[in-house]
């Protein structure tokens, strides 16, 4: 598949058959993320791959189901086959940072940006896309409490799950009412040489 009709394929789908999905394939769109870029080459991207459907049901409460249930939402979180939790391990920077070729006189650098969220930002995109690919349908939802998730699957201090991505096989869903507000348009987001307007 060519690369722009993934990106335009790509969407984040609500509904999942219970088709089981081929473990294989979690692996590859896993790999793919595991490919993206990192900051100082640091790969502090993490990805936990729930599949036990007590496991899951427990992550849907803490994603807050049953509010999307009353807004006429199927249950997408708890019976998708799979969830994947991409996680950014901090400790990863603070110790590639400490290295010689990145220690600077002043000490660590500064981190003018969390670089962790960068990447396991980049890591998500490259898991979506490579779901589009693989034939299959993926989702993402927030997880507020977040202690909550870190508690029920074991992750460490210091690493910080970003949210749960739903992964199987699509069945017709309902659109988030968010998609109403239509794309901008390139002309409302790129800037020439300075930002103006
Ligand atoms: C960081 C992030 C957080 C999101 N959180 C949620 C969420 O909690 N629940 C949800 O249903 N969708 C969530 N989404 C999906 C967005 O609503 C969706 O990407 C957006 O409406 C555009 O739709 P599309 O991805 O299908 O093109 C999230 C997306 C991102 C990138």
């Amino acid at each position: 598949m060519e690369l722009q009709e993934a990106i335009a394929r790509r969407r984040m789908v609500r509904n999942y058959t219970q088709e089981p999905v081929d473990p294989a394939a979690v692996d590859r769109v896993i790999d793919a993320a595991r490919c993206a870029p990192s900051a100082g080459f640091s790969q502090g991207q993490r990805f936990v791959v729930v599949t036990a459907p007590g496991t899951r049901s427990a992550i849907a409460e803490l994603g807050g189901e049953s509010h999307y249930v009353e807004q006429g939402f199927d249950r997408w979180m708890s019976l998708a086959p799979v969830h994947v939790v991409p996680c950014a391990d901090e400790r990863a920077y603070h110790e590639r940072y400490q290295e010689p070729d990145k220690l600077g006189e002043d000490g660590e650098l500064a981190w003018p940006v969390p670089y962790w969220h960068v990447d396991i930002g980049a890591s998500l995109m490259a898991l979506l896309l490579t779901v589009v690919e693989e034939g299959l349908a993926a989702g993402f939802f927030g997880v507020h409490r977040l202690d909550g998730l870190r508690e029920l699957l074991g992750i460490p201090e210091g690493v910080h799950p970003i949210g749960v991505v739903t992964l199987g096989h699509p069945a017709r869903d309902r659109r988030s009412g968010s998609l109403a507000r239509g794309w901008r348009e390139l002309d409302d987001v790129r800037y020439r040489e300075r930002w103006s307007g």
